[in-house]
């Protein structure tokens, strides 16, 4: 659809601003297949999304420009390496409009963590943008514009529960109840992603890697919210890599463990380390004993799941 005549009408809006919320995610079960002839790897990605966001706000600018705030904002690519930029460009290609456009990124999930932080900013920005030009995307073209920016994006769109395959970018949405309580222990640098699934690559060379099958069990955990049953059922595939490239992670997810966390494991590709926790109460504890062990740079509680990313009113 041409947002020709919308684009005037979305310019009104909220004094030309438009703000995004994006939540962060964990993976509740990351199941890695070998590695493909394209170099990616088959997926069954099971995501939830954690109340840790990023904000993107677009503005009407002469050309297409990024900032960033937060603790870690000078870690942020501001260039075209940025999702946030190719969402813009994306976006506006497809509709034959030049990309004018300034976005600022509020940042608060921990950068390259293993948390989809980058693809939160890419989600946003793509959203944020197809507010401010007033296009009305479908669900659909959103998402398949989700899918070119990176593996993880459609999932920041979408927020809440989901299977991702493929790459893990063919999502299906998973129901959920009730809430799990987290901690994330945010690590000192971040971990390269293609790194982390190289590592992969390396330690399972000459093993006959399974085909990913999504865990029955963990699904019923989710759909029940059951937190023990699904601390029982945690996986992830990375963790060995992530770990052999960050040796230190081990002692985090000790930490972590011994304080009562009911369990631990890597976020992703890394280097955040999630904790799963029974209620708030033991969140907090779980976070101060993470913080004095000094295993990790600082500890976060958060719950899920989270919704998607939203337009702030
Ligand atoms: O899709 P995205 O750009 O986030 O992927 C970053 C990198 O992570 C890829 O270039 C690839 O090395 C690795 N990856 C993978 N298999 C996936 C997803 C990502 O090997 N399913």
């Amino acid at each position: 659809m041409s947002g020709t005549e919308e684009r005037p009408a979305a310019r009104t809006t909220t004094a030309g601003a438009v703000t995004v919320r994006v939540p962060a995610k964990v993976n509740v079960q990351l199941a890695v297949g070998g590695a493909r002839p394209d170099g990616f790897h088959d997926l069954a990605n099971v995501f939830l999304a954690v109340s840790l966001y990023d904000e993107v706000t677009a503005t009407p600018a002469a050309e297409l420009t990024v900032t960033c705030e937060g603790p870690d904002a000078d870690k942020v690519p501001l260039d075209r390496t940025n999702l946030a930029a190719r969402a813009a460009e994306l976006l506006a290609a497809r509709h034959g409009l030049s990309p004018d456009v300034h976005l600022h990124i509020a940042k608060d999930i921990p950068v390259a963590g293993g948390m989809a932080g980058g693809s939160a900013d890419g989600a946003g920005a793509l959203l944020a943008c197809d507010a401010l030009w007033g296009l009305n995307s479908s669900r659909a073209e959103l998402l398949d514009i989700c899918a070119e920016l990176g593996s993880d994006v459609p999932f920041s769109l979408v927020g809440g529960a989901a299977l991702g395959v493929g790459r893990g970018e063919r999502l299906t949405e998973l129901p959920v109840s009730g809430a799990f309580h987290w901690v994330f222990a945010v690590a000192d640098g971040g971990l390269s992603t293609p790194a982390v699934y190289g590592e992969f690559d390396r330690l399972n060379d000459g093993v006959d890697v399974p085909e990913p099958v999504a865990s029955p069990a963990l699904l019923e955990a989710l759909r029940t919210g059951d937190a023990t049953a699904l601390a029982a059922t945690l996986t992830n595939d990375l963790q060995p890599a992530a770990v052999s490239l960050r040796p230190s992670l081990s002692a985090t997810l000790e930490a972590g463990t011994a304080a009562g966390a009911l369990a631990a494991l890597v976020s992703g590709s890394g280097p955040t380390t999630a904790f799963l926790v029974k209620d708030a109460e033991a969140a907090e504890a779980v976070a101060a004993a993470l913080t004095a062990s000094g295993t990790c740079r600082t500890a976060r509680a958060a719950t899920s799941p989270a919704p998607g990313a939203t337009v702030l009113p």
